[in-house]
């Protein structure tokens, strides 16, 4: 970051002395104020619930215009790299900065491929769950319990064991996905098939079973390829913070993971692929598109509770780049499946054309985000709705590593520490139990 000849002055209207403060520039995007000095000199905090208008750290890998509607992996954008590039080209540029040559292409799936087994004592692990445990409470015990098995990888200090860590995550999520899923159905686990693509493998390991050949379908395998491509990563969203403020304190890799995980499962969040269909399905079932004007008055009611799942983000307030990405996909799968007239599908294109027409969603800016359309695909692929979140998971591991190895590898970073404006009862005594 560089120091910009701007600077900021805080002045207090009861005469305090003022403060100034640097401001620094990045390479695109809004600059920032420098208050790490603030508290030391005035004694005050900054206040900021939600982070709404605060950089928690300097990041090279992603950038996010809301306004335009941009997003860049590394400078890329998300269009060129969904089109003209493989989830594990796009994985190796979140890690290294740069996308692979030929030859380091070759190399780096094949170490990933090398790596898609997991320690066979693991499925002992699921047999401690209930079947019907939503597969994402089974994801985040299997990716924390990671950290009981690959103790030569834990160590965050030592680059090496950081490498072979994020190997080792992005390899294996999609068997520990496949597995929550196989174990949920009653079915025998599907071990990884290094002949396959990394999507491909890991239809494979969800659909086959020990009874027949499963083949993959190219068009299928290309969607799954795309759609862990636009969730590898997107900023400093509350579960890559997660991962930030865990990882901070030094614990292991596998377990600041799964606390990405965890809070990726709320509905607010990477959840809300799974509440969007739900949603979809809740409106078809009241009569479908006939009922859309009805649910939209519910949503602009404040009172209802009810939102528009798949629609608003915190930064783009515009249309999300990933979901025009996504609605394209949802027509090449639904075609493929010869579900062009899915009922969904077309209720969603009609809840969108409303929405994108109503003051109320355009007054506030309120366009499709990523988990509008994924869900329709997914439903259309075979994946059963409570496992939506977890492929999500699948495909953001990669980009929750990049940015837990960037701040490791800052030297400026030290334990997350947020303060916080105290509202509660100040300094008093215990009394007797018998005069209270
Ligand atoms: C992801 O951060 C990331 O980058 C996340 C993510 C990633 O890749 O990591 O992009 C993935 O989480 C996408 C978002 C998925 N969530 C949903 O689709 C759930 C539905 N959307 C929201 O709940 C909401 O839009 C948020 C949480 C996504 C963003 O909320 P904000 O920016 O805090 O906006 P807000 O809640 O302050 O809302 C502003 C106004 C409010 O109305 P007013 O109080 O101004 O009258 O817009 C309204 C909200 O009530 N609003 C919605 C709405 N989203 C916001 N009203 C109806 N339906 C919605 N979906």
């Amino acid at each position: 970051m560089n120091l910009s000849d701007n600077k900021a002055t805080l002045s207090f209207s009861d005469g305090s002395p003022s403060v100034e403060m640097p401001v620094y520039s990045g390479s695109v995007g809004p600059d920032v104020i420098d208050i790490r000095k603030l508290y030391g000199q005035t004694g005050m905090f900054t206040y900021d619930p939600g982070f709404l208008s605060t950089a928690a750290c300097q990041s090279t890998i992603t950038y996010i215009d809301g306004d335009k509607g941009e997003l860049l992996y590394r400078g890329y954008p998300i269009e060129q790299l969904a089109t003209q590039c493989d989830y594990l080209d796009t994985c190796y540029l979140l890690l290294n900065g740069e996308l692979p040559n030929v030859q380091q292409k070759k190399d780096f799936d094949h170490l990933v491929t090398s790596h898609t087994m997991v320690n066979d004592q693991m499925q002992y692990f699921l047999r401690g769950f209930r079947r019907d445990a939503h597969p994402m409470a089974v994801l985040t015990g299997l990716v924390g319990g990671m950290s009981a098995f690959y103790h030569d990888s834990t160590d965050i200090t030592n680059p090496e064991h950081r490498h072979i860590a994020a190997i080792r995550l992005i390899a294996k999520m999609p068997t520990l996905v496949a597995m929550a899923y196989k174990y949920k159905i009653g079915q025998p686990y599907i071990y990884p098939k290094n002949s396959l693509s990394y999507a491909g493998n890991f239809l494979h390991m969800m659909f086959a079973t020990p009874c027949e050949e499963y083949k993959v379908n190219p068009v299928l395998e290309r969607a799954l390829d795309r759609i862990f491509i636009l969730h590898a990563d997107h900023e400093q969203n509350a579960s890559t913070s997660t991962v930030r403020l865990c990882g901070s304190s030094g614990t292991n890799p596998f377990a600041a993971i799964a606390a990405g995980v965890a809070c990726l499962w709320g509905p607010a969040h990477g959840g809300a692929n799974e509440a969007c269909l739900n949603m979809l399905e809740d409106i078809q079932r009241m009569g479908g598109v006939a009922k859309v004007g009805e649910f939209m008055e519910q949503v602009k009611d404040k009172n209802s509770g009810v939102r528009l799942m798949g629609f608003g983000h915190r930064v783009y307030k515009n249309y999300d780049p990933r979901a025009k990405l996504m609605q394209e996909t949802c027509k090449e799968v639904l075609q493929e499946m010869g579900l062009e007239n899915d009922p969904l599908f077309k209720l969603a294109m009609a809840l969108e054309k409303i929405a994108l027409e109503d003051e109320y969603f355009v007054s506030r800016k309120l366009y499709p985000n990523v988990d509008f359309y994924s869900g329709i695909v997914q439903r259309a692929i075979g994946i059963p709705v409570n496992l939506f979140t977890g492929i999500f998971a699948l495909a953001r591991t990669s980009g929750w590593i990049a940015q837990l190895n960037e701040m490791i590898g800052d030297p400026e970073y030290k334990i997350g520490r947020p303060r916080q404006l105290f509202t509660g009862p100040v300094a008093r005594n215990v009394k007797p139990a018998n005069e209270r």
